[in-house]
């Protein structure tokens, strides 16, 4: 069987991720959605909050499964007998440190094949990241996450910092 894992922090799973897992599934016989534990990033959600967004943003793909990991990724592709990691490419900004990535995990683990995905052209401008700042700012970003993601990013940033952002301009008080 062809497994490759899909590594990532997925927080939140965006529709360019869902749009990369889309393509890795129909390449392998079965794809491990990996959410990362530690990552070094704060995430908004927790691991748990991670992987069940990923699993209800994947749940119409038959052959994905969803796991959370912390650890070296080669060794967990090792122990789970993948063949490959799939992650998808933006932009060149990205591919210096998926290049450097790659080489890595290739030295830890020589069996180990990265595919760098190019990204479909709808989502290389998009990253987590840009979704958590639209969200943040009252930008529309319904395009770019699956519904239940939209849902739940907006309900973690009232919790945490009450509604969007007004437009409007800033009153700064005059000093000297
Ligand atoms: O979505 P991200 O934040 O780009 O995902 C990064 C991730 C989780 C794929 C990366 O941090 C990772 O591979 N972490 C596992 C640790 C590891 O094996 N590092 C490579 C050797 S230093």
């Amino acid at each position: 069987m062809r497994i490759a894992v899909c590594p990532g922090s997925y927080d939140p799973i965006t529709n360019g991720h869902v749009n990369i897992i889309e393509r890795s599934a129909r390449l392998f016989d079965k794809i491990i959605v990996l959410v990362s534990v530690n990552t070094s990033k704060q995430t908004l959600f927790s691991v748990e909050e991670r992987a069940e967004l990923v699993c209800l943003a994947t749940r119409h793909i038959p052959n994905v499964e969803v796991d959370a990991f912390s650890g070296l990724l080669s060794e967990y592709a090792r122990s789970k007998h993948a063949m490959a990691l799939v992650k998808g490419l933006r932009a060149t900004s990205d591919f210096e440190y998926e290049f450097q990535m790659a080489q890595i995990n290739k030295s830890l683990n020589p069996k180990l094949e990265t595919l760098l995905i190019n990204s479909d052209a709808r989502y290389t401008y998009i990253s987590s990241s840009v979704m958590k700042e639209l969200a943040r700012m009252g930008g529309a970003f319904h395009d770019f996450v699956p519904k239940e993601v939209e849902k739940r990013l907006l309900e973690r940033l009232a919790e945490q910092e009450g509604p969007p952002a007004q437009k409007g301009v800033v009153h700064l008080a005059r000093t000297g």
